[in-house]
């Protein structure tokens, strides 16, 4: 049925771009466009909007202008229906001429506003990928004759930034992506260097098994036909999908190509275009083979190919074709013999880590032919770190929105409303909840003009601590608002309320859990009789006003949590999985650990949480195994989550979370195996050359570079809770990366809603206010850095055994009071070291450990002073300076690090 439909594919796009087309020449608004027959897919009626399929939008044209583009056939519509700010232009007319498509003639610019988004709705298969396309060319719309810069967003996560080397030229940027919400947002996003404009936009649907958007989005970066004859690109309608094939050819190549048509019987997944697999290069060298690179200039970057081939030319019987791929000296594929005129797809099974990917084609010994290659694509993944707000909260908000037709009031209230959180929408704040979305926690519409009764949807905002509606034209009754169970500020003043206050609100506010502001007259001035005799009937005369609103309050929370929190979250989880389903090439199965382990045969660690195991990944990587105590089924779905949210964290002084395992009874972690273990053992292994001052401190900046990460560079931050020397691991050249961030929280995932009341943390370097209150922040953090930096200058563990196992800061302390440095200071360094260096150092780590947190600097601090005391013991090597002599100098004079 599949295959049907996918023969249809074809047939499909055009019929309904035709259908968009007939329809909207004459259309309203709601509009409703029937089925299309022939796909099954296609069974409700479904309103112009919920067209999933394709959308191909020419920005800029008039309000229902459409037309049939000649070089292409597509169909394009306006954009108006799926936007509502911005204005249109039209290129300036001396460059008409230069345009390659009628959709670079006009743009859609925004002069306004900050962030503007085009809101595509797909239907429910969320299993669909989804091509999306944005094309821009400049062409002077604006006689400014200056080039424009700014930001392309997905929803809340940074797609690109587009810019431009000259006014006619054309930038086009595509992804595949596969939504985890029913609406696509493409979002730009105005960064101060120029107005966002656009001039198309186009998504098409691709069949889900097909390539592998594990990260949710990919981003393309080249896609070529190779070995072209006739030098176009390729795109729909000899591509049923409209990707744009460019040819290229490859250095000592040779092009072939066939008039036959490939894959005119079955098609693969692909669904790749003949006209690009007719055509293909084969080394000019009879014996040679196809060696070339590219450069996708992100060295972080995780990349994705795919090489196409179809035998072109008819072999003998005697004859072969057969070759073995290699990506960057890794085999990506061995003996691949493509089919007669049939297409076969090599693609990587995992990710690529680096900018540079060089490939080589070459031919087995035994073959007689070259190897070919008919075309390849190469996607670059782009990380989604932001969660977009909580889906119940966006959904309130939003229908607070039309419901007071607040649409032309605020024209930041576009795309999400609280992330990215520099572009929440005017009058909202939002709280930052960790990993998790973002929900709403202020709402500011005083004097916005609001009328008509308090609409039941500010209930629905469950999060709310502020609520302000002062200075509207508000009438009716007053809701208790008893859904909202952390509202501390509520200011209903300056409207036209009337009836009395509910008790509960009265109550809140009398008890100074809630701060409430109302016109003094409220009950005076309206006529609390009249709103007494309308609901009086209600309850059959027997119940006041007060009571019903009580009831009221009571039923709409039973029914809320009955209805509505139930199936919420279910569906939260059903869409979490299918995301996880399609995203998780990093999942393993326990078998699978079973072989990266070798049977679990070597023991490299052991923890709390259980044991760690070298394992060696299908491409030969060490990694380390770290198997967790089983779990609840209820908590390995947030571990799945959590797991996924980690692997897209990267930073060179954070250990690489590999993958993980995730079945009943099994739970493992995989990360990055590090060649000189973890700082706690290097530390105190007499075995060991001892590590020298400038190591110590440069594993010191290496680790407060990697927390300084978590805290600041990622958003929402994240805070590590067990930061100790045995979680920072040293690799062969001893940098240092911090290990097991976020782990805590993983592990602790089956006890989601206590987690505020279980302190998690290592004995030692655990931070003393912590303790006491739960409540964590970064400088929980910061103060086990502390720890870790005074272990590094003293070289004694966190505490001290002996007579009284005392705390490592007791044991400085007592020195320090005296200025006594060089019993502080590990006699393993033989006194080489900076003193002013030593000294910065000390501070910085004392600073970190008041037991009070906000007398802590933040890591950003503790970064920049380390890094001082890093240049100051470079210049001292430098200079061959022994420093011991002056620091006794120094230390006479009283000076000592500023201990508070
Ligand atoms: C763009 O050009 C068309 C005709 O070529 C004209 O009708 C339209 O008004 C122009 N639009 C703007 C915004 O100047
Ligand atoms: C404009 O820039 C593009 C892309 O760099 C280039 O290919 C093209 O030749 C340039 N055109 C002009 C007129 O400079
Ligand atoms: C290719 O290799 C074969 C066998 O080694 C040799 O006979 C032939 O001359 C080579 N061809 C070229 C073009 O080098
Ligand atoms: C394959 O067989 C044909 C005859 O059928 C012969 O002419 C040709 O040389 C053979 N080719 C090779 C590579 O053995
Ligand atoms: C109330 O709103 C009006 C306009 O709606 C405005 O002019 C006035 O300054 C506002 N008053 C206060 C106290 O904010
Ligand atoms: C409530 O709003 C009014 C008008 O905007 C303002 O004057 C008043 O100070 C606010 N009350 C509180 C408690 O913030
Ligand atoms: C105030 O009263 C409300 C409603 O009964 C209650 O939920 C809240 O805990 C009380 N707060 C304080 C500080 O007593």
């Amino acid at each position: 049925m599949d295959g049907k439909w996918r023969c249809h594919w074809a047939w499909s796009f055009t019929l309904w771009c035709v259908l968009v087309y007939t329809i909207s020449e004459f259309s309203g608004k709601s509009v409703v466009l029937a089925t299309e027959k022939n796909s099954m897919h296609h069974k409700q009626e479904r309103k112009l909007h919920d067209v999933s399929g394709s959308i191909c939008i020419d920005c800029g044209i008039p309000e229902k202008a459409t037309y049939t583009d000649e070089k292409t056939q597509i169909p394009y519509t306006s954009d108006a229906l799926f936007i509502d700010t911005g204005t249109s232009k039209n290129i300036s007319l001396k460059l008409t001429s230069e345009i390659p498509q009628r959709i670079f003639t006009t743009v859609r610019s925004f002069p306004e506003e900050k962030r503007n988004c085009y809101k595509l709705q797909h239907p429910e298969r969320r299993d669909t990928i989804y091509l999306i396309r944005a094309s821009f060319m400049y062409g002077n719309y604006d006689d400014l004759n200056k080039l424009p810069l700014f930001d392309l967003y997905v929803g809340v996560n940074f797609w690109d930034t587009v810019m431009f080397d000259n006014a006619t030229h054309v930038v086009i940027k595509e992804i595949l992506h596969v939504p985890s919400l029913d609406d696509i947002y493409i979002c730009l996003l105005n960064t101060d260097k120029g107005t966002p404009f656009i001039s198309a936009l186009e998504m098409r649907h691709l069949d889900h098994d097909s390539y592998r958007t594990n990260s949710a989005l990919l981003s393309l970066y080249r896609r070529f036909d190779i070995g072209s004859i006739t030098n176009e690109i390729v795109r729909f309608e000899e591509d049923a999908y409209d990707r744009i094939w460019y040819p290229y050819n490859l250095p000592d190549s040779t092009p072939i190509s066939t008039s036959n048509t490939i894959d005119s019987v079955d098609h693969t997944a692909y669904h790749l275009p003949p006209e690009a697999m007719k055509t293909a290069v084969r080394p000019t060298n009879e014996n040679g083979s196809l060696e070339f690179e590219f450069d996708t200039e992100h060295p972080t970057s995780d990349s994705y190919v795919y090489l196409h081939f179809a035998e072109i030319e008819k072999l003998k019987e005697n004859e072969s074709r057969v070759f073995d791929i290699t990506l960057n000296g890794k085999i990506l594929s061995e003996s691949v013999t493509p089919k007669y005129l049939q297409s076969t797809t090599i693609e990587s099974a995992q990710a690529i880590r680096g900018s540079k990917l060089k490939f080589s084609i070459h031919k087995k010994p035994s073959s007689t032919h070259p190897p070919i290659l008919n075309a390849m694509e190469i996607y670059v993944v782009k990380e989604f770190l932001h969660s977009p707000t909580d889906q119940e909260d966006v959904k309130a908000i939003t229908d607070i929105k039309s419901y007071y037709k607040l649409l032309s009031l605020d024209k930041s209230w576009r795309g999400d409303p609280c992330a990215p959180l520099k572009y929440s929408w005017n009058g909202i704040k939002c709280s930052n909840n960790g990993y998790k979305s973002p929900t709403i926690t202020a709402l500011n519409l005083a004097s916005s003009g609001l009328d008509g009764p308090i609409s039941g949807s500010f209930s629905q905002l469950k999060f709310l601590e502020f609520l302000d509606l002062s200075n509207n034209s508000l009438t009716g009754p007053l809701p208790d608002f008893s859904e909202l169970q952390y509202l501390k500020t509520l200011n209903l003043s300056g409207n036209r309320l009337s009836g009395e206050i509910p008790p509960l609100l009265l109550k809140r506010s009398k008890n100074g859990s809630l701060m409430l502001s109302v016109d003094p007259d409220l009950c005076r001035k309206g006529p609390c009789e009249k709103a007494k005799k309308n609901i009086v009937p209600l309850v059959a005369g027997i119940l006041s006003a007060l009571l019903f609103f009580i009831v009221l309050g009571c039923v709409l929370i039973i029914i809320w949590r009955r209805y509505n929190r139930k199936p919420a979250s279910k569906q939260g989880v059903r869409s979490n999985e299918e995301f996880v389903l399609k995203t998780n090439n990093k999942q393993f199965s326990y078998s699978e650990i079973r072989t990266i382990t070798n049977n679990f045969e070597k023991t490299i660690g052991k923890g709390g949480y259980g044991i760690v195991y070298l394992g060696y990944l299908k491409d030969g990587t060490q990694a380390a195994v770290k198997m967790l105590l089983s779990k609840s089924p209820e908590g390995s779905q947030q571990f799945q989550t959590e797991a996924q949210l980690l692997i897209r964290v990267h930073h060179k002084n954070l250990a690489s979370f590999l993958g993980y395992c995730n079945e009943v009874g099994h739970t493992a972690i995989i990360y990055e195996y590090m060649t000189n273990g973890n700082l706690e053992d290097y530390l105190s292994d007499a075995k060991r050359e001892p590590l020298s001052w400038r190591q110590r401190i440069q594993i010191a900046l290496d680790a407060a570079q990697g927390i300084e990460y978590l805290h600041h560079g990622c958003k929402p931050p994240i805070v590590h809770r067990d930061i100790k020397t045995a979680n920072i691991l040293l690799n062969e050249k001893l940098q240092a990366k911090v290990a097991d961030f976020g782990f805590s929280k993983l592990f602790s995932a089956e006890n989601e809603s206590h987690v505020s009341t279980i302190v998690i943390g290592t004995v030692g370097y655990l931070d003393p206010e912590y303790y006491i209150s739960s409540r964590l922040t970064e400088k929980s953090d910061v103060y086990s850095f502390g720890i870790v930096l005074l272990e590094l200058i003293t070289g004694q563990p966190a505490i001290i055994k002996g007579h009284n196992n005392t705390h490592i800061v007791q044991w400085v302390n007592q020195f320090l009071e005296r200025g006594d440095i060089l019993q502080i200071v590990d006699p393993k360094m033989q006194g080489d070291f900076d003193f002013g260096s030593m000294w910065k150092a000390l501070e910085a780590a004392v600073a970190c450990v008041p037991s009070i947190s906000i007398q802590r600097p933040s890591m950003n601090h503790i970064v920049g002073e380390l890094k001082e005391s890093l240049k100051m013991e470079a210049t001292r090597e430098k200079e061959g300076i022994n420093s011991i002599e002056m620091n006794v100098v120094d230390l006479e004079a009283g000076c000592g690090p500023d201990a508070r």
